[in-house]
């Protein structure tokens, strides 16, 4: 009989969480403003809020907190880093930043001005934030086929390259860089094939742009394209990494996610000009360009990270993991973006509440039956998020309304998984019976989805 799969790795250090009473949470949520980033997390049995920062670092990354150098400058931790970095993506160059959206804001002080336009794949939230606000244009280019939950594609964060080279044919003196985002959050945690990348790098070389790869799930990208890509299936995921970022000339990195740290980003680039230039904004906004807003300590376990990241069997370990609540929910007849992503299941809620009018905020108030159920905090990716256009103010309604839970590295186990598959099948056997939504009672200008406040409707 063939051994059933397993995690690699053990457990050293555990931390407790509380489970609470329906009574009880209906009483959070509403002090929430029904808002689930309000929640204090001892309020959350299982929290699927984001992968981001959340994850459980191994011993080799606690040694190397051990090992951090605090001088203000020169500090051997930042040269850690740079050996990861450049051993392991292949850039010369590099900016420590506190976190991916620091990076962002960085990177595009250089090379973002007013009126700019940056096609790329489903810009997240930050990034178009931090385009936004320096008053330039997110264009969407992503393939069509993502945008349909039901259809399996194996690279659904891809580049429509027509798309991108109309934009680039038409618009060209307005774009300074295309951006790569892999995986593809905003679409599900989806991969760009290395196919993809290679002709976007053409397409970027024909019309003289640069790529920026906006990286935070890097390595899972990676293990992807293994797993799913003609020629790939016997390279190694560090082989894999090397030729991706083969195809960019800069990347901004949220560490948190496939860096396994609880904090930590960077910018790396092979021009020493940009380097140069982008010094300046990261000395004016996060710090001297040896530690940018990073201590030694946490440069130490960033670097391991990378390299714990990195590992084939950890990899498995973290996808696989995903893949099973995927699965757990399909079998329920749950809809979900198909395949599952990389970092998260993305559940449909246009499909899972289809009655219930996209101006009360379906995946909103998915997310907030789930929290009743069984204390599970999943977040809304969906109206709330999409914010207002800049301009007309009204409301932007994307083609995908979906509430993701996001699965933290090496924290839970499939137990957990199995409850909050349950906890939605509960919720689907009654969603006849979920006739009320929500509406927002206050909201921020620009990523108001942090901060909102709703009531129900
Ligand atoms: N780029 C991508 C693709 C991201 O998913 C994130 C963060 C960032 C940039 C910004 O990085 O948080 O370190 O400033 N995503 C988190 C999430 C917040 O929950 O998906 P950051």
């Amino acid at each position: 009989m063939e051994l059933p799969f397993a995690e690699s790795f053990k457990i050293k250090m555990v931390e407790p969480i509380r489970k609470s009473s329906r009574p009880e949470r209906e009483q959070w949520i509403r002090e929430a403003g029904y808002n689930l980033f309000g929640l204090k997390s001892e309020r959350v049995f299982i929290d699927l809020l984001t992968d981001s920062g959340t994850g459980a670092m191994s011993d080799r990354q606690w040694s190397e907190m051990m090992l951090g150098d605090e001088s203000y400058a020169g500090a051997s931790s930042y040269f850690k880093m740079k050996e990861a970095i450049l051993e392991l993506l292949g850039f010369e160059h590099f900016l420590p930043t506190h976190q991916g959206r620091a990076a962002e804001n960085v990177l595009f002080s250089v090379l973002i001005k007013e009126g700019d336009i940056i096609p790329g794949n489903s810009h997240f939230d930050t990034t178009k934030g931090h385009i936004e606000f320096r008053k330039a244009i997110a264009v969407d280019c992503t393939i069509d086929e993502a945008f349909d939950t039901t259809l399996s594609h194996p690279f659904k964060g891809n580049i429509d390259l027509e798309k991108l080279e109309n934009i680039l044919k038409s618009k060209g003196d307005k774009i300074p860089f295309i951006i790569v985002t892999v995986t593809c959050n905003s679409s599900g945690g989806q991969p760009v094939s290395i196919e993809n990348m290679k002709m976007v790098r053409q397409l970027a070389d024909k019309y003289g742009k640069i790529i920026v790869f906006d990286s935070a799930r890097f390595a899972e990208n990676a293990y992807f394209i293994k797993l799913r890509e003609k020629g790939y299936q016997d390279k190694t995921i560090r082989e894999i990494v090397r030729e991706m970022f083969a195809c960019a000339d800069a990347m901004t990195m949220s560490a948190k996610k496939d860096a396994i740290v609880n904090m930590g980003g960077f910018i790396a680039m092979r021009s020493k000009e940009l380097h140069a230039k982008a010094s300046v904004f990261n000395i004016m906004f996060e710090g001297y360009i040896t530690y940018g807003g990073m201590s030694g300590r946490d440069m130490n376990a960033l670097a391991q990270g990378l390299y714990d990241g990195t590992e084939f069997n950890y990899l498995e370990t973290r996808i696989r993991q995903v893949e099973y609540l995927g699965k757990r929910l399909m079998d329920y007849g749950i809809p979900v973006q198909q395949p599952t992503g990389g970092h998260a299941v993305f559940v449909d809620a246009k499909r899972f509440l289809p009655h219930l009018p996209k101006e009360e905020f379906q995946a909103q108030t998915l997310a907030v039956e789930l929290y009743l159920e069984a204390g599970v905090r999943g977040v809304e990716i969906g109206t709330l998020l999409a914010d207002r256009d800049p301009v007309s103010r009204e409301n932007r309604y994307p083609v995908l309304e979906l509430m993701r839970l996001a699965i933290p590295r090496r924290v839970y186990t499939n137990n957990h998984m199995d409850v909050v598959a349950v906890a939605l099948k509960n919720i689907y056997d009654r969603r006849e019976t979920i006739r009320k939504g929500f509406k927002i009672v206050t909201e921020a200008p620009i990523m108001r989805h942090f901060t909102v406040t709703l009531d129900r409707t």
